[in-house]
């Protein structure tokens, strides 16, 4: 293979996707491919592609008439571009994307990456190629390590991956369909990757899988560990000063994991916790194995154990047989929990999952009216926390300079952007900072002090909702 050709990868996905995008280029890092960040120059175009609803899979067939283009504008010029799809959407569509686009050289699935180089090779040899088989070798043992000078330029946090895949079967939800079966990386080799990350300057890891708090990979002693040993162990590298982890399912939310929110001080107060909906009838059409009330019930306990915590979820309108009320009791479960964030979606029927097949479709006019009502509930809760935040004293993670000069810009421990006038000194470090503004997308606020850190407390308007008052 000739040296320095270029390489463009696009992610379409969740973080784990994003994960992957990273660690493909890493891989092709050591076969001579240098990372663009413009498609036009690129001899090598991945698209990293995401299933999960029916607009994120129909993207990649737009941005497919894009390169296409492009591939045959170099063409003109005599330079080969090869095109490949990787991801979730090459998963669950395989040889259907070569009949659609059959500019596509190669496409493989998420369980392929680390043989990457040969496909490459063989699809450059033997003309198009589709491989979609789920791996036997262990994946992340076979991709290249992140290079000191890749994790440098990817700044202060960093994602790693510790478990993959999903044995759930939510009756919505393709990932079981596209990731496989649910699989957890060693102890060891996760530490390896983090300790990496910390010589390069990486400061918070958040631990992700689709089902990370099901981790039980194996320990340097030889059994499995658990998430919140995991975690613990990621605490003691020296350099990392923030852990998180997502995503989270409740029926794995143990009390181990539960106890590590109250004993690990570098846990961050903030937990992604997906409910999906309110109405223990969805809940069971889904399958989600927790009821209202398990749900209600666990985050009591989160919040005895870490009173500063806040709860972000995913909420799912329209599921089949969604009724005016199982809405309502969504409304109320948003009010009762009163989460500091929450992403919520339309129901998209995903080709091959039974809630695809199931009677009582509702319609887009229904989904898209409650999807309003909901996002607007969301924001109100949303709002409240922020403004709880006013005048209290955090630490901030500074990441990259802000929107005007002299400006930083991080993020506080609930993951809000936060803007202080601080010198450029500080991207990479964490600095108290008090807040005195509340803006529609970050908080602003005015350097407290370098050095000691400021304490999390919980903010007094999440007590009054969160006990019900
Ligand atoms: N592993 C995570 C979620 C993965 S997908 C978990 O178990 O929570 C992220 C979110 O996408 C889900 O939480 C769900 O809210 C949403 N989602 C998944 N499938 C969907 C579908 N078919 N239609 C609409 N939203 C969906
Ligand atoms: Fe999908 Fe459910 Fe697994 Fe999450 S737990 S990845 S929603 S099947
Ligand atoms: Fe999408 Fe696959 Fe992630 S379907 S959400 S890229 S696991």
């Amino acid at each position: 293979m000739s040296q320095s050709r270029k390489l463009y990868v696009k992610s379409f996905g969740c973080q784990m996707n994003v994960y992957d995008s990273r660690r493909m280029a890493d891989t092709l890092a050591s076969h001579g491919y240098v990372e663009t960040a413009a498609a036009e120059d690129a001899d090598l175009i991945i698209l990293n592609t995401c299933h999960i609803r029916e607009k994120a899979a129909e993207k990649v067939y737009s941005e497919l008439g894009r390169v296409r283009r492009l591939k045959q504008a170099a063409a003109v010029e005599n330079r080969r571009v090869l095109i490949a799809v990787a991801g979730c959407v090459a998963q669950a569509e395989g040889e259907e994307i070569i009949r659609r686009a059959p500019a596509v050289d190669l496409v493989f699935g998420p369980q392929s990456y680390h043989r990457l180089p040969m496909l490459l090779a063989r699809a450059e040899r033997d003309g198009r190629a589709v491989y979609t088989d789920f791996a036997t070798e262990d994946k992340f043992a076979h991709l290249a390590p992140p290079s000191a000078a890749a994790t440098r330029a990817r700044g202060a946090c960093a994602f790693v991956t510790v478990q993959e895949g999903c044995d759930k079967f939510c009756t919505f939800c393709v990932v079981p369909y596209t990731r496989g079966a649910e699989l957890s990386r060693p102890v060891q080799s996760i530490i390896a990757e983090i300790e990496l990350l910390a010589e390069a300057g990486v400061r918070e890891v958040t631990l992700i899988g689709q089902n990370v708090n099901a981790y039980h990979g194996m320990g340097p002693d030889g059994g499995p560990w658990s998430l919140a040993r995991l975690l613990e162990r990621a605490g003691v590298v020296p350099g990392i000063e923030r852990l998180r982890y997502t995503t989270s399912h409740p029926h794995d939310m143990d009390d181990e994991l539960i106890a590590a929110h109250r004993d690990l001080p570098k846990l961050m107060p903030q937990l992604h916790l997906p409910v999906q909906s309110g109405s223990d009838r969805i809940l069971a059409a889904m399958n989600r194995s927790h009821t209202r009330a398990d749900y209600l019930s666990l985050v009591e306990r989160l919040r005895h154990a870490c009173p500063a915590l806040a709860l972000t979820s995913d909420f799912i309108v329209g599921f089949p047989g969604e009724s005016e009320d199982d809405f309502a009791a969504t409304l109320s479960l948003v009010a009762e929990v009163g989460f500091s964030g929450a992403f919520s979606f339309k129901y998209s029927p995903r080709p091959g999952t039974p809630g695809a097949e199931m009677p009582g479709q509702i319609d887009e006019a229904v989904k898209s009216e409650r999807l309003q009502r909901l996002q607007r509930a969301i924001d109100e809760c949303q709002a409240a926390f922020n403004r709880s935040c006013l005048g209290r004293t955090f630490d901030v993670l500074f990441e990259r300079p802000g929107r005007h000069s002299g400006q930083l810009v991080g993020r506080s421990p609930y993951l809000q952007p936060v803007q202080a006038t601080a010198p450029a000194s500080l991207i990479g470090d964490i600095a108290a900072v008090t807040i005195t503004e509340i803006g529609s997308n970050s908080l602003f606020g005015a350097l407290a002090a370098v050095g000691p850190r400021a304490a999390v407390t919980r903010p007094a308007e999440t007590v009054l909702v969160a006990t019900g008052a």
